[in-house]
């Protein structure tokens, strides 16, 4: 029985090879869509067995065996090829047409029309370089394009008459019927003669992903509006023709995005071409229509990430957020996509043939949105998030975007990268608030400390005020080693030493040993994959508890935005104030006066109090020498004297 070349052709569109056959043979992939296993055809040790994604197909360097989806199943399972087609129809989610006789008709129709298609391209390619195309190339050349590109996309010219293309198809035995089915011309109702469709056009053949002609875009070459006719017009859709899944220069683009080059998705056909000159050769455009869901599918086929390139105005904001909508359903694990905005009244054509475009239009493809930022970004983009409410309305929305994501991998990761993305949102939103903040808390802080070194600390009242000032600053010490840790994660291994002589209250303990766990795992030492890991291990709460305006503003080396050496000699001066701390504990246990330095044995308790004077007497230098430095004093009361 015999099936339609087009319904083989979707099919292995459709279904990716390496992942039908990697159910069989253990592959490893060695570029995009590359794939390599030993061969399953051998007993061999090392792999020969190559599978090449978009081409579907897969080759043996040791037995010679080659095929495709089809033969895959018939060689390795032992199919039929039925019984393959049936199969592999089902993995595509596509029904097995019953191949009747309209069936087979319906495929000769495309192969006739194909034929059709083919013909008219040449006639038109043909009418450019003649005599009548005069206007035609000076119009292209105009627009800057070189004779290697119009030769490249196979542009041509439509004539500005009724009957020439008719007459010329005639001559090969192509006849008016086949004309109107390839939508080359139109039939009116009123029964006159047929038109055609395109008259005075430059024309760009639309070729489907094989390369074969299917259709046509035709660009007016006078003022389209003063003539009362679109700029552009396209074909009709047609039997070979559908608009939702063709894109524009696929067929020349998908082997550069194989090998590596950026996949670009723009919004024309002359944006496709100038980017060709340029040097920017995958890039492909829909047809007049924002991008469908079947096209994102295509481009994936092809690139894991393509970039969206779209106007900076509010059309091209819109058409971004449509295109992200429809991406999110489909998305698979390492399938995205990325938006970048050109200048206002700039499209990539008119850039990369400006002055230094090249230049710009590279700094705008690398400055490009990653989905997930990019969803963030606008539903996140002036809302007000300072109320708890607020932030979960913002949550509420971005989970409900969330939830229309199918592959369930990705889907957490969504959820887990926007509650990131919140909590970061949230803190930035704090930290705007730093300044004044600050100011209240220096206020404060100095207010306590005039209170407890001033002479009413003699009072009881005064005495309790400087406790509870000195209990206070213990405890905002700790909330600044930590938070200089959580925002310096290279530091947590470098400064083991503090976490571990630091007695720190209980909740944050749970935060010091989450830092030290981390660190001895050795991950990344990104803040950002840090908090995502602490968060994950739940410690949100002494998370937030110690990045907060109090700490930055008695601590400002603690900031995330802080040089690393700031954050380390933080860190080392409140390590000597421990040290300092903890020594004059010891002279509280025997009783001794840490003000004198002893030197009458008779007087030295149980232990080397000299050394201990020696020790003392060095670290508050170098306690002092580092108020200095870091311009602030974190030491309490109890540890100066
Ligand atoms: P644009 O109007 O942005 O044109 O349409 P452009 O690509 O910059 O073309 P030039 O530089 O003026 O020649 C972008 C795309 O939208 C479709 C075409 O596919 C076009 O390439 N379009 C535009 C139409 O289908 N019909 C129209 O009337 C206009
Ligand atoms: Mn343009």
């Amino acid at each position: 029985m015999a099936f339609p070349q087009s319904f083989l052709d979707e099919i292995r569109a459709r279904v990716s090879l390496s992942q039908l056959v990697g159910r069989r043979v253990q592959l490893k992939q060695k570029g995009r869509g590359d794939w390599w296993g030993n061969s399953p055809f051998t007993n061999e040790k090392t792999p020969s067995f190559h599978v090449v994604d978009d081409k579907g197909f897969y080759h043996c360097f040791s037995t010679g065996e080659h095929g495709d989806h089809f033969s895959w199943l018939m060689q390795v399972e032992g199919q039929s090829f039925p019984e393959a087609v049936e199969i592999l129809a089902g993995l595509a989610g596509l029904e097995v047409p019953k191949s009747s006789p309209e069936e087979r008709q319906r495929e000769e129709r495309r192969k006739d029309l194909g034929e059709v298609i083919a013909f008219a391209r040449d006639w038109y390619t043909h009418q450019l370089e003649s005599p009548a195309g005069k206007d035609a190339r000076a119009y292209l050349d105009g627009r800057g394009l070189e004779a290697m590109t119009i030769d490249a996309f196979q542009l041509g010219f439509a004539r500005d008459d009724k009957d020439s293309l008719a007459t010329a198809a005639k001559d090969q035995g192509i006849e008016m019927a086949q004309l109107l089915e390839a939508g080359l011309y139109r039939a009116p109702d009123d029964g006159r003669a047929p038109y055609p469709l395109f008259r005075n056009r430059i024309m760009f053949p639309i070729n489907d992903r094989r390369g074969r002609p299917i259709a046509f875009g035709g660009r007016f070459m006078g003022d389209a509006k003063a003539v009362g006719v679109g700029k552009y017009i396209n074909s009709p859709e047609t039997p070979l023709f559908d608009k939702s899944r063709t894109l524009y220069n696929l067929d020349r683009a998908r082997e550069p995005a194989r090998q590596g080059e950026q996949l670009l998705v723009v919004e024309g056909y002359m944006d496709v071409i100038g980017l060709w000159q340029a040097g920017f050769p995958a890039s492909v455009a829909p047809l007049g229509t924002a991008v469908t869901e079947l096209q994102i599918a295509e481009l994936w086929r092809h690139a894991d990430e393509p970039i969206l390139c779209l106007d900076g105005d509010v059309a091209g904001q819109k058409a971004a957020i449509r295109a992200a909508e429809r991406a999110l359903s489909g998305l698979e694990p390492g399938k995205s996509l990325s938006f970048a905005f050109l200048p206002e009244g700039e499209d990539p054509d008119s850039l990369v043939s400006a002055h230094d475009g090249i230049r710009v239009m590279n700094d705008i493809l690398a400055g490009a949105h990653p989905l997930a930022q990019f969803l963030f970004e606008t539903e996140s983009d002036g809302m007000r998030l300072d109320t708890p409410e607020r932030r979960a309305r913002l949550e509420a929305d971005l989970f409900q975007m969330v939830a229309g994501i199918q592959n369930e991998l990705v889907r957490k990761e969504y959820q887990r990268t926007f509650r990131d993305m919140l909590f970061n949102l949230h803190r930035k939103h704090s930290q705007t608030r730093v300044k004044q903040a600050r100011r209240q808390a220096i206020r404060e802080w100095r207010g306590n400390r005039d209170n407890s070194l001033g002479p009413k600390a003699e009072s009881p009242f005064g005495k309790r005020l400087m406790e509870d000032a000195a209990r206070r600053l213990v405890r905002r010490r700790q909330e600044i080693v930590l938070a200089t840790l959580v925002n310096h994660p290279e530091l947590i291994s470098e400064f083991d030493e503090v976490l571990d002589v630091f007695a720190f209250d209980a909740d944050l303990d749970k935060l010091r040993a989450e830092l030290q766990k981390h660190a001895v795992l050795g991950n990344t030492l990104d803040p950002e994959a840090l908090t995502h890991h602490l968060i994950a291990s739940g410690v949100q709460a002494s998370l937030s508890a110690v990045t907060v305006p109090g700490v930055y503003s008695l601590a400002p080396q603690a900031k995330p935005t802080a040089p690393i050496s700031e954050a380390r000699e933080l860190l080392a001066h409140i390590l000597l104030i421990r040290q300092q701390g903890a020594l004059l504990g010891e002279y509280r246990t025997a009783g001794r006066d840490p003000g004198t330095q002893n030197t009458d044995p008779e007087n030295w308790g149980p232990g080397d109090w000299e050394k201990r004077d020696a020790r003392l007497a060095a670290l508050r230098r170098s306690v002092d020498d580092g108020e200095g430095q870091l311009g602030q004093d974190l030491s309490d009361y109890g540890e100066k004297s």
